[in-house]
């Protein structure tokens, strides 16, 4: 269940709302370096609308952002190492994705023992159209040579002190798929300042991590880059750990593709209800693979009903799915859903605790208490 907010909180929120430019009713995780999580309830379309987009920044965003003197600099292991406008980029063919972004760290909250880090409950996802040129057509400009490996990006966001900078690298396999994009674009507008403007890295299927913002330089590395970001940062143990044990750096990989996972955003956590018929709604994904059905229990996983899939689908985009239900009398009821994938994938009653508090994608839970009408 979500631990819900002090009564008191709660009312200091509600009196109190902080305004972000761009961003609507999202719950605020961090404003020193601006963390916006969406609530559940506005998860509930295809595409996530710009405004209701989780934000995630790991340090503070850049100060100033001009589209006319933006540059993008790919160099590294290539023959003609390039620097690129923003008309550079315009002038290249589009191709558009949808793509369900989902941070690393979405379901933090919910490990058992507590994981230090953005206490994320739900909502650090959403699906979105991002449009751009392929990253395979701006590498092919510049000719990666037979050792270029890896691609790694760096982008504009101001370090704060001594930290090390937001800089990661993926494969390039990964980097040359026809999905890859250099984003300029976000449900048809041009990105916002929170997230990328004027340009940042879509690597779909793959943790939000791997999607740099505000991209200012893309270098093709014979190696893995191995910067704080990488290693020890967004790693996973080979094997499992106990509760409380540290990562051992050496024996643990990369995060890449994401879990199978659902969530259920109607009704929502803790709600009061009058009795009659329910419509149970939610929404699923799973990295590169498909979602191939949602299970729901309202009798705490003795048995399971079929949910019915939405008819919105695309490759990397989360599917829509609902299912109608009606309490047999008033009390409160437990509703669960889980999903599995085309990898046979299916989510588990408990997530493996680790010590970054990546992926969770335990099955999901919502308590109701259903009135008497
Ligand atoms: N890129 C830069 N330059 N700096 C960042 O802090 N955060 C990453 C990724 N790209 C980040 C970044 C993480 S952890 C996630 S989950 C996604 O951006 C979130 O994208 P969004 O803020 O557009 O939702």
């Amino acid at each position: 269940m979500i631990p819900s907010l002090h009564p008191l909180l709660k009312w200091a929120i509600d009196q109190n709302p902080l305004q972000i430019a761009g961003e609507d009713d999202m719950i605020i995780r961090s404003d020193r370096f601006l963390d916006l999580e969406t609530p559940p309830e506005l998860l509930n379309s295809w595409i996530t609308p710009v405004p209701h987009f989780f934000v995630r920044n790991h340090m503070h965003e850049p100060s100033s952002l001009e589209a006319q003197t933006w540059q993008l600099t790919i160099r590294g292991e290539v023959e003609n190492p390039l620097v690129l406008t923003l008309r550079d980029l315009r002038k290249m063919t589009s191709h558009s994705v949808l793509n369900t972004l989902e941070c690393a760290g979405n379901g933090r909250a919910f490990h058992q023992p507590h994981v230090p880090g953005i206490q994320w409950q739900k909502g650090a996802v959403g699906t979105a159209k991002f449009s751009g040129p392929a990253l395979r057509d701006v590498l092919q400009k510049a000719g990666v040579k037979a050792n270029g490996r890896h691609v790694m990006f760096r982008g504009l966001d101001e370090i704060p002190g001594k930290v090390p900078p937001f800089v990661r690298s993926i494969p390039i396999e990964k980097a040359i798929d026809d999905d890859t994009l250099i984003a300029t674009h976000m449900n048809g507008s041009p990105l916002t300042k929170h997230h990328g403007f004027p340009a940042r890295a879509l690597v779909p299927g793959w943790v939000g991590a791997a999607s740099c913002k505000w991209l200012s330089e893309i270098t093709v590395l014979e190696k893995e880059f191995d910067g704080f970001f990488m290693k020890p940062g967004y790693r996973y143990p080979n094997h499992p750990l106990k509760p409380g044990d540290p990562l051992n750096a050496d024996d643990s990989h990369i995060l890449t593709s994401l879990n199978v996972k659902s969530i259920i955003v109607s009704p929502t956590d803790e709600s009061l209800l009058k009795s009659g018929p329910l419509h149970v709604r939610g929404v699923a994904w799973a990295g590169e693979a498909d979602v191939v059905k949602v299970e729901i229990s309202t009798d705490s996983g003795v048995t399971w009903q079929l949910a019915k899939l939405g008819r919105d689908h695309a490759k990397y985009a989360w599917r829509m799915w609902s299912h109608s239900w009606e309490p047999d009398k008033p009390g409160v009821y437990a509703i669960w859903s889980r999903a599995t994938d085309s990898q046979g994938r299916t989510q588990p009653d408990f997530a493996e605790w680790n010590p970054g508090g990546y992926l969770y994608s335990a099955i999901d839970k919502v308590k109701i208490n259903v009135q008497a009408s």
